[in-house]
């Protein structure tokens, strides 16, 4: 089983790393923040308690965020490994996901660190645009879809994360970088931390994760041509 953590501040890339990261390794996503937005449209009582943390640039609680993950890596298409994008965020989370893989007799592969400048996080989020289907993530000016207004993937409408709004964004930095800088020295203990230089281009970026698992033995090497 292959458990791949993409780990980054907001804004860091790991939405637009994820799926080239799934394909490549034959596994599925899973997307905290997906599954939160997709409840907060839902309007479950889930949706609508996490909403409340989302909105305030906060994390939502452990006990919630751990019992929607776990829940979802029990269903059989993540049996055969996933990649995280998003979880875990606190040392709480990581030790949770760790003991539940260790009851599968499994452990976390690599964690993949994004790393970026705070102020280029700051840039990155305020031309984001991401679709209503799926959440893949477009940039104004980085990213921008063929289309503008439609996602190239789906075809579905593209929106704005009400996060994304600059106070929200200024929040989330404020909340959220130090619980990150403890699960980063939580891979570090464990040796299974990978890192790579998130200031470069998307495919660039793309290109030192894949380079980074070939190294580590978490994927086979293939031509540059065949990552994407
Ligand atoms: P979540 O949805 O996970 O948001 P996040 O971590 O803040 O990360 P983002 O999605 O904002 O950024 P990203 O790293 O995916 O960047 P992207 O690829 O889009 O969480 C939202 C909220 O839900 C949290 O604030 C919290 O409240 C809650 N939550 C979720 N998980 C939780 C958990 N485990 N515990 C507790 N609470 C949780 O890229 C950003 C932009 O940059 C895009 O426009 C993209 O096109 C562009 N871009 C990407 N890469 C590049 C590049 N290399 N060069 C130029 N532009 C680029
Ligand atoms: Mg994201």
């Amino acid at each position: 089983m292959k458990v791949v953590i993409l780990l980054g501040a907001p804004g860091a890339g790991k939405g637009t790393q994820a799926p080239l990261l799934a394909n490549r390794l034959g596994v599925p996503i899973v997307a905290t923040g997906d599954l939160f937005r997709s409840a907060v449209r839902d309007g479950t009582p889930l949706g609508l308690e996490a909403r409340r943390y989302m909105d305030a640039g906060q994390l939502v609680p452990d006990d919630i965020t751990v019992r929607l993950l776990l829940d979802r890596l029990g269903r059989a298409d993540a049996h055969g490994g996933v990649v995280l994008d998003g979880f875990p965020r606190t040392a709480v989370q990581a030790a949770a996901l760790d003991e539940a893989l260790a009851e599968r007799g499994e452990r976390v592969s690599a964690a993949v660190l994004i790393d970026v400048p705070e102020d280029e996080v700051m840039r990155r989020m305020s031309g984001r645009w991401i679709c209503r289907a799926a959440g893949h993530p477009y940039h104004a000016v980085f990213s921008p879809p063929h289309t503008p207004g439609v996602c190239d993937i789906d075809g579905s409408e593209l929106y704005q994360r009400a996060d994304d709004e600059p106070d929200t964004v200024r929040a989330r930095m404020a909340q959220q970088l130090g619980a990150l800088a403890d699960v980063i020295a939580h891979y570090r203990t464990a040796g299974v931390l990978l890192s790579v230089d998130g200031l470069q281009g998307i495919d660039d970026v793309a290109a030192a994760i894949d380079a980074a698992l070939v190294e580590a033995g978490l994927a086979d090497a293939v031509e540059s041509e065949d990552v994407r």
